[in-house]
């Protein structure tokens, strides 16, 4: 697409009205989220670890430039603290909270992740504590809040790689796998108040961070195996997330969804 054209959703205001925090959106499939949910309307608050800062502010202006609303907020999601914090801030800033996409994961640990046997404990503890844990932190501030508007959307980030078996990166997967089954929980304990729960499973997708620093051969055996004539781009789980943020996903609820071009059928 270049960059003057209309992206094939513009004019959708799916979201106008709605508030949504974007948890883990300075780069890649959080940040096309963020573009996605204000692109249709909804106010949206943005946060990444501080040390990140200068990303967030640039997607808020980028946001606010192209008329839509948006805050950035710092968090981590080891700390209980700067989580509730987040939250407060979204309430504050958007008026009521609607959607929450909780999309951070720490993605470098990932290269240490090796095989069950080799891998150290503070791998499994780091995997664990950012990319489970923060997620049950997260969900213990967003769900009062979302239960306060009727309901709404709690979307999470899992991962293909919690449905396929893969020979490294089993503390990712555990993870994810973890995930999944806090969608269900949620779903189950809150779906009767209103409240959605559902987790996107990307395949592999190629953020515009990842295209130079992912080996070229890597990515032509991920297509060589798949079942789609491209690989996934941020803007594919956006449009996941935006339909579950909105009334077209209102009956959607418990479910991890494969976004991934078909690509876990060829691992059947
Ligand atoms: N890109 C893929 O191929 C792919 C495939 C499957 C799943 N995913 C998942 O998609 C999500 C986004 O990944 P991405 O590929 O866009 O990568 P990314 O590195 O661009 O995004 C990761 C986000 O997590 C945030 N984050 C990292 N550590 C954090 C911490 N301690 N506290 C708070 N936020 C933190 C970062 O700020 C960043 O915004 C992740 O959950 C990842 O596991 C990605």
């Amino acid at each position: 697409m270049s960059e003057s054209a209309q992206p094939h959703w513009a004019g959708s205001r799916r979201l106008a009205g709605k508030g949504a925090v974007v948890a883990g959106a300075s780069t890649g499939i959080g940040r096309a989220t963020a573009l996605r949910l204000a692109g249709e309307g909804a106010r949206v608050l943005v946060g990444s670890p501080a040390g990140e800062r200068a990303l967030i502010d640039s997607l808020v202006d980028e946001i606010r430039d192209s008329g839509g609303e948006a805050y950035g907020a710092d968090f981590d999601a080891t700390d209980e603290a700067s989580i509730a914090a987040l939250i407060e801030q979204g309430a504050a800033h958007l008026g009521s909270i609607d959607a929450v996409h909780a999309n951070f994961a720490d993605l470098q640990i990932i290269f240490e992740d090796s095989d069950a046997v080799s891998v150290s404990d503070e791998v499994i503890e780091r995997t664990l504590d950012v990319n489970l844990k923060g997620m049950i932190r997260i969900t213990r501030h967003a769900v009062p809040r979302l239960l306060e508007g009727g309901g709404g959307a709690m979307i999470y980030t899992s991962s293909t790689a919690s449905i396929v078996g893969e020979a490294t990166r089993p503390c990712y997967a555990i993870a994810k796998s973890g995930i999944n089954a806090l969608v269900r929980h949620t779903a189950s304990r809150w779906g009767r108040e209103g409240l959605r729960a559902n987790a996107v499973l990307p395949g592999l997708v190629i953020t515009p961070e990842k295209r130079n620093s992912m080996p070229t051969d890597f990515q032509a055996e991920v297509l060589e195996l798949g079942r789609s004539p491209r690989l996934g781009e941020p803007e594919d789980i956006a449009a996941m997330v935006a339909l579950l943020a909105s009334q077209d996903g209102y009956w959607i609820n418990g479910q991890c969804i494969a976004v991934d071009g078909g690509n876990t059928l060829s691992r059947g």
